[in-house]
This record gives structure tokens, C-alpha cells and sequence, in this order.
């Protein structure tokens, strides 16, 4: 399957990477000496995971977490189920959760407060994109790639019914296909 043409290119691949590694570098310098725990949460992260991790210059550990989206009737309340949990112990750490995008920020708001229970040394957030606009739930993203417009984007991760997370670049998707109204492109 090609990526359809109607994919409007938002940020480039170069542009990316740019931002990636100006994350890790202030990463680096904020978390010298704390060897932090880098959480990816699935599936979304795990291309911002494997580019940020490289960048970083510390002994950083490397864990993940999935969660189900929440449904229609939680979406007020934000709850998230786990469907993979940690495989480490983050107790005593400093855990920085990995995103690829916060939208109403109630993935993340869950994440935070799950994991604070789990009595870390702290938790953080580094999200490569981040929709203002959209947000449902005050919380605080300490490390943000790039603020951008409330529109459906693919790529670098992002899916659309599973496809498009390969892009190495982010598009938006037109409102007519993430709405279903029009499938634009073929498929095999
Ligand atoms: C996306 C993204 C975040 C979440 C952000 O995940 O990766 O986890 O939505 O949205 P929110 O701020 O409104 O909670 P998605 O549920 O699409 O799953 P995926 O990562 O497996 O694509």
C-alpha cells in the first residue's frame, strides 16, 4: 500500500530529527546522575522511543506500556486500562514517560497518576507533538516537540486504523477520510 497523496505534510523528517535531538540534549542536562527510566506507551511511541533514546547520553533503562483506549462511556473520566504493564520496578526512579502525541491529555493524566502510586522519585512527560487545542485535562508536559493545529496526523508512529505509522514524516490526514466519508486511497 502507497501512502495516499492526500497526506498534506506537516512536519518533515529533518525537522523531526532536529527537535528529537534538542529534546535529548536538555534531557541529558536535566537528568545527569539519575539514570531515568524511559517508559514508551504503545504503540504510538515507539519510533519517538527508539530516535529519542539514541540521542540521550546517559545509562537510561527502557521499559513500555500499552494501554486501551478508553471508550465512549469512560471517556469523561479518562480511565485507561492497562492491557501491558511495566516490567520493571520504579520505585526509587526517575520515569519519563515517551509519547508521540497528547490530545485531550487524558492518556497521559492517567499514566502520571498510576505510576505516582508506585512511589517513583518522579514522573515526567516528553511528547514529540502536542494539541493545545484539544486538551480536557490540565496537566503539565515538561519536555514538547511541537504545538501544533487539532487535526488528525499520521506518521512517525501515528496510525489511522493501524496504517501510516511507518511515514518518517508527520501529515494530516483530511478531515473527509479520518471522518470515513472517503477512503482515498488503494489498497492490495
Ligand atoms: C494515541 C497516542 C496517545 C493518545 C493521546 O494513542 O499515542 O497514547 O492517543 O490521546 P489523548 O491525549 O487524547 O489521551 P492511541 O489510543 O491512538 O493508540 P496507539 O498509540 O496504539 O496508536
Amino acid at each position: 500500500m502507497q501512502p495516499p497523496e492526500v497526506i498534506e505534510q506537516l512536519l518533515g523528517a529533518e525537522e523531526i530529527e532536529g527537535k528529537v535531538r534538542e529534546l535529548a540534549a536538555r534531557i541529558t542536562e536535566d537528568y545527569r546522575g539519575k539514570d531515568p527510566v524511559l517508559v514508551g506507551v504503545l504503540k504510538g511511541a515507539f519510533v519517538m522511543m527508539a530516535d529519542l533514546s539514541r540521542c540521550i547520553d546517559l545509562p537510561v533503562e527502557m521499559d513500555f506500556i500499552a494501554v486501551s483506549s478508553y471508550g465512549k462511556e469512560t471517556a469523561s473520566s479518562g480511565v485507561v486500562r492497562i492491557v501491558k504493564d511495566l516490567d520493571l520496578d520504579i520505585e526509587g526512579r526517575h520515569v519519563l514517560l515517551i509519547e508521540d502525541i497528547v490530545d485531550t491529555g487524558l492518556t497521559l493524566n492517567y499514566l502520571m497518576n498510576t505510576l505516582k502510586t508506585r512511589n517513583p522519585a518522579s514522573v515526567e512527560v516528553c511528547v514529540l507533538l502536542n494539541k493545545p487545542e484539544a486538551r480536557k485535562v490540565d496537566m503539565e508536559v515538561r519536555y514538547s516537540g511541537f504545538e501544533i493545529p487539532d487535526r488528525f496526523v499520521v506518521g512517525y508512529g501515528l496510525d489511522f486504523a493501524e496504517r501510516f505509522r511507518h511515514l518518517p514524516y508527520i501529515g494530516i490526514l483530511p478531515d473527509e477520510v479520518a471522518t470515513g466519508v472517503e477512503e482515498s486511497w488503494e489498497t492490495e
